[in-house]
């Protein structure tokens, strides 16, 4: 389909039962006709290190920003730590940065979204992951903004997401995302 468009989407935590990772699941699910989400499971990209990326990229990173550079967009579902972003969702965005002159997020449609059983949905998490993006010129959409509130309420224990307004919502998210893909899109043809 020539209006398909394909969106790499990874979560920033590791763990199995992880909402923001059952939230992207979800989101997969839940995509309009035309939008393809795969998820990148973040396992094997280690932390960064400068000595390490001057070496060459370990294979998990190469594979990461090579999914990144193929695809239409990027999707990530982040938790909130101490009123900021993980160190899992922002070693991801730091290796994606590199290099500063080529970067695979540099121009790059990215969506956030996330999950958290507090009240504020990881609002604060998402606010200063779009500094970072900034920075790596990355095409942040600025709204709508998803934050899965008292998450535990919203997925059951398979992690399927069970939330009637929050699915609702979901697809709303992600018709808009899709929309802000081909706008980019089309502004670089
Ligand atoms: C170190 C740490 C700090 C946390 N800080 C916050 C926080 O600032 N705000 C919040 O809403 N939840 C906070 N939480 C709770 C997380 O939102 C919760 O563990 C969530 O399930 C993590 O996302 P995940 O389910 O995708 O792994 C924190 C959890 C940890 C482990």
């Amino acid at each position: 389909m020539a209006d398909r468009i394909e969106v790499l989407g990874f979560a920033g935590s590791l763990r199995k039962a992880s909402y923001n990772r059952a939230l992207l699941r979800a989101a997969a699910e839940h995509a309009p006709e035309g939008l393809h989400i795969t998820v990148f499971d973040l396992d094997d990209v280690p932390l960064y290190n400068g000595d390490v990326e001057a070496a060459g990229d370990p294979p998990g990173v190469a594979a990461f920003k090579q999914a990144i550079r193929a695809a239409d967009g990027v999707l990530i579902a982040t938790p909130e730590y101490n009123h900021g972003v993980p160190g899992v969702t922002k070693n991801a965005v730091d290796w994606a940065s590199r290099p500063a002159s080529n970067a695979a997020l540099a121009r790059k449609p990215t969506g956030i979204i996330g999950a958290s059983p507090g009240i504020t949905g990881s609002a604060r998490g998402q606010s200063q992951l779009r500094q970072a993006f900034e920075f790596t010129n990355s095409y942040c959409m600025p709204q709508p903004e998803l934050l899965v509130f008292r998450a535990h309420e919203k997925f059951d224990a398979e992690g399927k997401l069970i939330d009637q307004g929050t699915a609702d919502f979901l697809r709303a998210y992600l018709v808009a995302f899709a929309d802000w893909v081909r706008l980019l899109r089309a502004g670089r043809a």
